[in-house]
């Protein structure tokens, strides 16, 4: 949920049951998709536990029943059978509790363990595309709000009785029903006046309630964003204003809710003299039946009891309704995206990537659209663009042992076809073949083996160098993987981090580790490929965030690792980066035609890209490279936009 949403209540009957009827679909997926057999198993055993022990809590009172009438009668035998069955209530009482307690912790340590898995099931299943389509829910946030809530009503369910309470009122109800309809009749008002408390309270909450909570998120959330910007809070000034205004407004928000809680408690009062008049009610009734010696004196007591006990349990049932209706919307958001299938899938009879070769790599007639996010429904502009291709068309091959540039500007689309060549998602037109064979009938598992990964953003895991550099090899690969080896990889890439490697390979990095800059950090992420051994390389903008002199050590790294004979796909901000490294250059313009970006030029040098490309030429322009001494032909449709005052252009000597 969005911070300044207000949550949506059912405010009539028919909608309070579609909700609930949208409840119980949610406990299903729960039950289906993220209890295992061995959950279930003790959580079925508990339900049956829990009935038992409620039959057995109020079976005592019935005892009791006998132990009065015995006394009035002065009938020792209805006495002793009376205590008797008081005993015994009360052992088995514990017994089941203590057997309870032991399903509870069973299915409670399940559930730990294997919500989490199934969570992350489901969740890496998803392609990369999925993920990127759906980035705003299906990541770390909304998992753990889901995961949390799930482990919330599972906490409600299973320790805070609320099972047993639940299963108390309809079998109290029951059991008051059977000793008389009219005391049933009164025990099943309550419990319809209390539904109908509950959909009007709720209804007061959408009015009242939710924007006090939807201010107290904003005024959350702005006291966050201060703490986090401490730094341009402090160097504009800011901290004692901004902290003042802050507090006013949380002032005013906690003025509202306590009027609005107030109201509320007032009512409350309300319903409670209701419920309070309609026990009186079956206690005068009671009372009336011994009277007319219809009902012995002791059947008072199990009546007051079970009626105690029911009223005690419609309480407490409202407030469970109101922590479920608390945790259901994440549970929904997280069912919503994990209940989406997998788009990236291995193929019937798809093979597996030989292991050693390079292999050679073509798109065939490669175009892609994004499909439109569940967002960009409600904005006209973004969904007309939405279903535009943003590749189209495209063609080209990389040889094995060919380093093959990217080239375009930004937004044409390199990315993509970066994430295409990936499997992030599959092109919806051409095909990408890898040694001759469509890549969809590749082995997904065996095409990820063959990659080696340099993403614009190093992402350290929090450890040792060592676990970082080997964190892409299997558990075989890891075993094998000598000192030696990794060594050799850091003395190529220069991983020495100005000798801090204290520890060596065990040094830590990540949050309780040595800071990285970025370009170490970096080279740690190229080292990790290298480590690899991957057959392709693929690299995008591994050095846009590095100032240059960074980027030198780091393109280093590159061309180390490029040097063995293996395949890459390469994108570079700097042109430079790419020049030396790369055999062939493919530049991406995108002619605005509503088509998606298309090839427009390939050569093996920029010489040659610079006569044929006019992309190329505004972007090496704009870079200032100077490519040798060519100039573009005459007639070119677009001349480059001259190179800051190298020649003094014609038309202000004329002036
Ligand atoms: N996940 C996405 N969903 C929808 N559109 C996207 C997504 N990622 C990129 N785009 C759009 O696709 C186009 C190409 O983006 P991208 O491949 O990142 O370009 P480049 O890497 O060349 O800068 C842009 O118009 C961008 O807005
Ligand atoms: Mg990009």
């Amino acid at each position: 949920m969005k911070d300044d949403e207000v949550r949506k209540v059912a405010d009539n009957v028919r909608d309070y049951f579609r909700e609930t009827a949208e409840s119980i679909r949610i406990f299903r997926w729960v039950w289906r998709e993220l209890t295992n057999k061995e959950s279930k198993r003790w959580s079925r055993r508990l339900l049956v536990l829990s009935l038992l022990g409620t039959v057995v809590a109020m079976a005592q009172p019935w005892f009791t029943k006998s132990l009065l009438d015995g006394a009035v009668q002065k009938n020792r035998g209805t006495i002793i059978y009376g205590l008797i069955g008081f005993g015994i209530c009360l052992l088995f009482a514990k017994v089941l509790d203590l057997l309870a307690s032991v399903c509870r912790e069973r299915t409670w340590g399940e559930n730990f363990v294997n919500l989490d898995r199934r969570l992350s099931g489901l969740f890496f299943s998803q392609s990369l595309g999925q993920h990127l389509r759906e980035s705003g829910s299906l990541n770390c946030a909304g998992l753990s709000k889901g995961r949390d809530h799930i482990f919330n009503v599972q906490g409600v369910l299973l320790f805070n009785n609320g099972l047993v309470d639940m299963l108390q009122m309809f079998v109290s109800l029951a059991a008051l029903w059977l000793i008389s309809p009219v005391v049933g009749g009164i025990a099943l008002g309550m419990l319809v006046h209390y539904v109908a408390w509950l959909m009007f309270l709720n209804r007061a909450f959408a009015e009242k309630f939710a924007p006090v909570e939807v201010n107290y998120r904003r005024y959350t959330r702005a006291l966050h964003e201060l703490w986090d910007k401490v730094e341009r809070v402090k160097t504009c000034g800011r901290a004692e204003t901004e902290t003042r205004r802050l507090a006013d407004f949380g002032r005013a928000t906690a003025d509202e809710d306590r009027r609005h809680s107030l109201w509320f408690d007032r009512l409350a009062t309300v319903r409670s003299l209701i419920t309070d008049a309609a026990f009186a009610a079956i206690m005068a009734y009671g009372a009336w039946s011994v009277l007319q010696g219809e009902w012995t004196v002791g059947l008072l007591y199990p009546v007051f009891s079970w009626t105690a006990q029911f009223r005690g349990d419609l309480w407490r049932i409202g407030q469970i309704e109101r922590q479920l209706n608390k945790a259901l919307p994440a549970v929904k958001a997280l069912r919503d995206v994990l209940s989406e299938r997998p788009d990236v899938t291995d193929r019937q009879g798809a093979a597996s990537l030989p292991t050693l070769s390079v292999p050679r790599v073509e798109f065939v007639g490669v175009s892609h659209t994004y499909p439109p996010a569940a967002w960009d429904e409600d904005d006209p502009e973004t969904l007309a663009k939405a279903g535009q291709p943003v590749l189209g068309d495209i063609s080209f091959a990389i040889a094995p042992g060919e380093k093959v540039a990217l080239i375009g500007p930004s937004g044409v689309g390199k990315t993509t076809l970066m994430r295409l060549f990936q499997r992030y998602a599959d092109p919806d037109k051409g095909v990408i073949l890898v040694d001759g064979r469509d890549l969809r009938d590749w082995r997904l598992d065996s095409w990820i083996g063959a990659l080696g990964y340099i993403a614009q953003q190093p992402q350290v895991m929090d450890g040792t160098i060592r676990s970082n550099l080997v964190f892409g090899l299997s558990a075989e690969e890891r075993a094998r993987v000598t000192d030696e080896n990794l060594w050799t990889v850091m003395r190529r890439l220069k991983i020495d981090f100005g000798s801090r490697l204290t520890q060596g390979l065990e040094t830590k990095v990540g949050r309780n580790g040595i800071k990285l800059s970025g370009g170490e950090a970096q080279r740690l992420m190229i080292g990790a490929a290298a480590v690899r051994k991957p057959r392709v390389m693929v690299i995008d903008e591994a050095t846009s965030s590095l100032d240059s002199t960074t980027e030198k050590e780091v393109q280093a790294g590159l061309a180390e690792v490029l040097s063995d004979g293996v395949s890459a796909l390469v994108i570079a901000h700097r042109l430079s980066t790419v020049r030396d490294l790369c055999d062939r250059f493919l530049v991406l313009a995108n002619p605005d035609d509503g088509n998606g970006a298309r090839v427009e030029a390939t050569a093996s040098s920029f010489e040659e890209l610079y006569r044929l490309s006019p992309t190329f030429r505004r972007l090496a322009d704009d870079q200032g490279l100077r490519i040798g001494s060519d100039k573009p032909p005459d007639g070119s449709p677009d001349e480059p936009k001259g190179e800051p005052a190298k020649v003094i252009p014609l038309s202000l000597i004329r002036r």
